[in-house]
């Protein structure tokens, strides 16, 4: 048995264990307790830049009540044929068709996320769920799913007191936090079940000036993932390509030569190279290399660079 006994936490589901490894998509959750982090954004550039890389990708969003991962493909779904262009779509597997009304019902939702997730698996490589801030029963099952789970961060102290406190004074790290003591426990549970759960944190919209607080949140971030047991990801910078194309439901993988409404251009190389960095860094890539496993392109996708 599974359960948390800690008093008011939400309760740990089960581990899910059909199927041996081989068989079973692979499953990515964008999250972190700390909102606006980035995760919608980091999931949904994962999702199409996996889909370029001829995965079947699945996605889910949890954040039951924003949606935003959820109406970035809404907006997919209608610009590129309103646009005359075509480009790849995951499947999208939603709870039920409106995802607000189980928000208050997590039992419900838990058990809608596990036949979701159960199809999903059955019917793509990989499986991309965005999950909310907070702490909720299913934002845990998701996590406890997990292959990998992703957290991008802001480049702060106050982002940083979600994964890891700090002293105020030295700076020396206290305890990790609820979420960190969250994720050890999914991995704890998954290593029960001979399931690992790699977890990868990483700094997001790093202004372009370098700063003392950068560094001194790089010394604090290195000693919690040695501590904790994280992978520091490559960072992504801010950049405006993150965030100008969600009204299209585009990303930067988009972005071609045949593509508007935009166009490709040096900064936009250069946020590619560092997402193919990220991506690799994740274990989904291997860049300079054809993926032994990959399926053809969808037919007429766009014209993915094939040069970073
Ligand atoms: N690297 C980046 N450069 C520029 N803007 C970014 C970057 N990453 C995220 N953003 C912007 O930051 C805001 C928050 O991002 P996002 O919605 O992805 O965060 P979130 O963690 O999903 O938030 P929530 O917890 O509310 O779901 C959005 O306006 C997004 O466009
Ligand atoms: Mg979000």
């Amino acid at each position: 048995m599974n359960g948390d006994s800690s008093q008011g936490a939400p309760a740990w589901p089960p581990v899910a264990t059909n199927g041996p490894r081989r068989f079973r998509a692979r499953v990515v959750v964008v999250g972190n307790e700390k909102g606006g982090a980035g995760k919608s954004t980091l999931a949904a550039l994962i999702a199409v830049s996996m889909m370029y890389r001829g995965q079947r990708v699945a996605v889910m969003d949890l954040d039951l009540r924003q949606q935003s991962l959820s109406r970035f493909f809404t907006n997919r779904r209608r610009w590129l044929p309103a646009a005359k262009m075509e480009a790849p779509m995951p499947r999208e597997y939603k709870l039920v068709e409106n995802p607000a009304t189980i928000v208050d019902n997590q039992p419900l939702a838990c058990r809608l996320f596990d036949q979701a997730l159960a199809l999903a698996m059955g019917e793509a490589d990989l499986v991309v769920i965005d999950t909310p801030g907070g702490d909720n029963a299913v934002n845990r099952a998701a996590h406890l799913q997990a292959d990998l789970v992703v957290t991008p961060m802001n480049d702060s102290f106050v982002d940083f007191d979600v994964i890891g406190n700090v002293d105020p004074l030295t700076l020396q790290l206290i305890r990790p936090s609820h979420y960190a003591e969250n994720i050890l426990r999914a991995r704890a549970m998954r290593a029960q079940h001979s399931r690992t759960l790699d977890w990868v944190v990483l700094r997001n919209r790093l202004a372009g000036a370098d700063t003392h607080n950068r560094e001194r949140l790089g010394h604090a971030l290195e000693q919690l993932s040695r501590e904790v047991g994280f992978r520091i990801g490559p960072s992504m910078r801010e950049r405006v390509v993150y965030r100008e194309m969600f009204p299209f439901g585009l990303t930067l993988a988009d972005v071609s030569s045949r593509l508007r409404p935009d166009n490709v251009t040096s900064p936009k190389l250069a946020a590619r190279a560092e997402v193919n960095d990220l991506l690799e860094a994740l274990g989904l890539i291997v860049l300079n290399r054809v993926d032994a496993d990959a399926r053809p392109r969808p037919a007429k996708a766009l014209e993915y660079a094939s040069t970073l």
